[in-house]
């Protein structure tokens, strides 16, 4: 048999796969390709062993270039991570974390936009949702210029009692992160921290790579519009209605008009199903439109971050596996790095690409989900099993 032109032989390298795959994108017209240009760079991607390149031009309109000039960002892949690439099945914040893949150039960048990229790719391919597996390969450091958000040696006392004792965390830029820890450890208090609103008594955070510490207040401040915080009360204003709740943050932070105000905040409450409820106030939604509410405000800036304190609390279980759904698809519809603060077991299992543990004042594991997943730390078993027995109590 001349196997030359059998089926299988024709997709033998994977350049070709992956341009037919990012041209397809290119060439979709969803209407989420523009948001591509949001990396603001070029990229070439190679294949180890492959002479070919992809030049993706992701700086304003999208569009596959013809690599005529040095390209911004290089991404080195494997061949088989290169089909895994091209059908969106390559998770490559965890790749690149691992140091599974190479790159240069400011890769943060990129994998603002990679998880809108990856559910461009995937709805094409009809693969599922990109897993994190890291091969086996434990992650001890990332890269500063992959991580979205640090904290280093971060401590924090009020009065005598000492809550953060020395929290590191890095949460690469691109993921939907979750971090889990029992009640009062310390979790929204981190989440202080990261906005900025509480400063640590030692230790620094630092975000997209610049230290808070030594920032002016006017940086401060730009940078709380970079990142969306949906508290855990809600905190919707009780005297607005849910149009004049999610149009807050766009009066307070921009010149924009009224009319252009309207079209951002009906185009955002349309995506979290509440558009029919713009003029109602907080005391008349349910729970889980209250929620949605707040994602709506907290989204509306278009911030690179956004961090959800507790976003199921409150809410029944199907109402949490909406919500959960809800968070995905605005994290594919906007990439950015996402951060989920919960105990709510199925919320974590259905989200999180990432997973941190914050237990008595320090990070006892981080890293890519399934790594979490096949821990076998005491705490950890238990934590995530649900289990009343092991070393996690009631005190
Ligand atoms: N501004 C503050 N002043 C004094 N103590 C505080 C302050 N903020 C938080 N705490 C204390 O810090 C500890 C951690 O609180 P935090 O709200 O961060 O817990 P948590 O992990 O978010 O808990 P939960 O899961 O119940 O939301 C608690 O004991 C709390 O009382
Ligand atoms: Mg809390």
């Amino acid at each position: 048999m001349d196997v030359r032109h059998a089926p299988e032989e024709i997709d033998v390298t994977a350049i070709p796969t992956i341009e037919r795959a990012l041209r397809g994108v290119m060439d979709s017209g969803s209407p989420v390709v523009p948001r591509l240009g949001y990396a603001r760079a070029t990229v070439e991607i190679r294949v180890a062993g492959e002479d070919g390149r992809v030049f993706l031009d992701l700086d304003g309109d999208p569009s596959i270039g013809d690599g005529g000039r040095p390209a911004d960002i290089e991404i080195g892949l494997t061949p088989e991570q290169g089909r895994l690439f091209a059908r969106g099945e390559l998770h490559m914040p965890t790749i690149l974390s691992a140091g599974l893949a190479t790159f240069s150039g400011p890769i943060r960048q990129y994998l603002e936009v990679d998880p809108v990229l990856r559910r461009l790719l995937t709805d094409q391919s009809g693969a599922p949702r990109a897993s994190t597996t890291t091969d086996g390969r434990s992650i001890a450091a990332i890269d500063n210029d992959i991580a979205a958000i640090e904290a280093r040696g971060v401590h924090k006392s009020f009065g005598r009692a000492s809550i953060l004792r020395g929290v590191d965390l890095q949460i690469p830029e691109g993921v939907i992160a979750t971090v889990l820890g029992p009640s009062g450890t310390g979790k929204s208090v981190l989440l202080q921290h990261i906005i900025g609103l509480l400063a640590p008594d030692a230790g620094e955070v630092v975000i997209h790579g610049k230290p808070l510490r030594n920032m002016s207040r006017s940086e401060l401040l730009a940078l709380r519009t970079d990142i969306g915080v949906m508290f855990q009360d809600g905190a919707l204003f009780s005297i607005m209605d849910v149009y004049n709740n999610v149009a807050f943050p766009l009066r307070q932070h921009t010149d924009l008009s009224e009319s252009q105000i309207k079209e951002l905040v009906m185009d955002r409450l349309q995506s979290v199903g509440l558009e029919s409820a713009s003029k109602r106030y907080p005391n008349e939604l349910s729970g889980g439109m209250r929620k949605r509410a707040g994602l709506a405000r907290a989204m509306v800036l278009d911030p690179r971050i956004i961090l959800c304190d507790e976003p199921d609390s409150g809410l029944d279980p199907v109402r949490t596996k909406l919500l959960a759904e809800l968070l995905v698809e605005q994290h594919a519809l906007t990439g950015g790095t996402m951060v989920v603060i919960t105990h709510n077991l199925p919320l974590i299992k259905e989200v999180s690409e990432h997973i941190s543990v914050l237990y008595d004042g320090t990070i006892l594991e981080s890293g890519p989900a399934d790594q979490i997943y096949a821990s076998d730390k005491p705490f950890l078993k238990q934590f995530l099993s649900g289990a009343p027995e092991g070393p996690l109590g009631m005190d």
